[in-house]
């Protein structure tokens, strides 16, 4: 599978052994509050299965999750997940809070979309953010996303629905 590198990171397809990295790191309340599908307390077992389930979606074309590294460290994930080969592709990201701050979100995922242009799944990109967490609007804003509406979401995190901002990255038409 694809490795990226950009200025500062290194971008590797997530393995089996990441588990208790990220299963740390996604239960910080500051990550599986602002994100749709993590919740509370997950089990380094759970993380497990859901790296197996994108090493699974890989092989079917629908999942690429890529592990974010500065040096040795892994300091998030970021994926592009689409839900079959006709639709278009979902950018979904978390950086470690120790890391927040430092245009590391904005740098992976510019060089997700540069690879997904590079082959040809860039003529519109999906993604969206919680309305209580605009550091991460900020972020899409900033890669070229634009708002389309908006409309509660389930956070398993909180347990509840939460307004979420709808966005879209359309290519530029030559
Ligand atoms: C949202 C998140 C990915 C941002 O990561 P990051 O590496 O800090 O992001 P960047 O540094 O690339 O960019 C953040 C931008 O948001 C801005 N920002 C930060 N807090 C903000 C706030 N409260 N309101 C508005 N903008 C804010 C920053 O100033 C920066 O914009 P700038 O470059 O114009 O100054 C990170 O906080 C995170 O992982 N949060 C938890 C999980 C999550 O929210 N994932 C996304 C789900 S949609």
């Amino acid at each position: 599978m694809t490795e990226l590198r950009t200025r500062r990171l290194y971008l590797r397809p997530l393995r089996l052994e990441d588990a208790p990295r990220v299963t740390e790191l996604v239960n910080e309340p500051g990550i599986y509050e602002r994100v749709a599908r993590i919740k509370p307390g997950q089990s380094k077992e759970e993380t497990g299965r859901w790296i197996l389930s994108v090493e699974r979606g890989h092989d079917l074309g629908t999942d690429h999750v890529f592990a974010i590294m500065e040096g040795d460290t892994l300091i998030g994930t970021i994926g592009a997940h689409r839900l079959s080969a006709d639709r278009p592709y979902e950018i979904g990201y978390w950086i470690a809070p120790e890391a927040w701050g430092k245009g590391i979100a904005t740098e992976a995922a510019q060089a997700v979309i540069e690879w997904l242009e590079a082959i040809g799944a860039a003529d519109e990109i999906v993604s969206g953010y919680f309305a209580d967490n605009p550091a991460s609007g900020r972020v899409l804003e900033k890669l070229g996303f634009e708002a389309t509406h908006e409309a509660p979401v389930y956070c398993a995190g909180r347990g509840k629905d939460i307004d979420h901002v709808f966005m879209v990255r359309k290519a530029a038409k030559e």
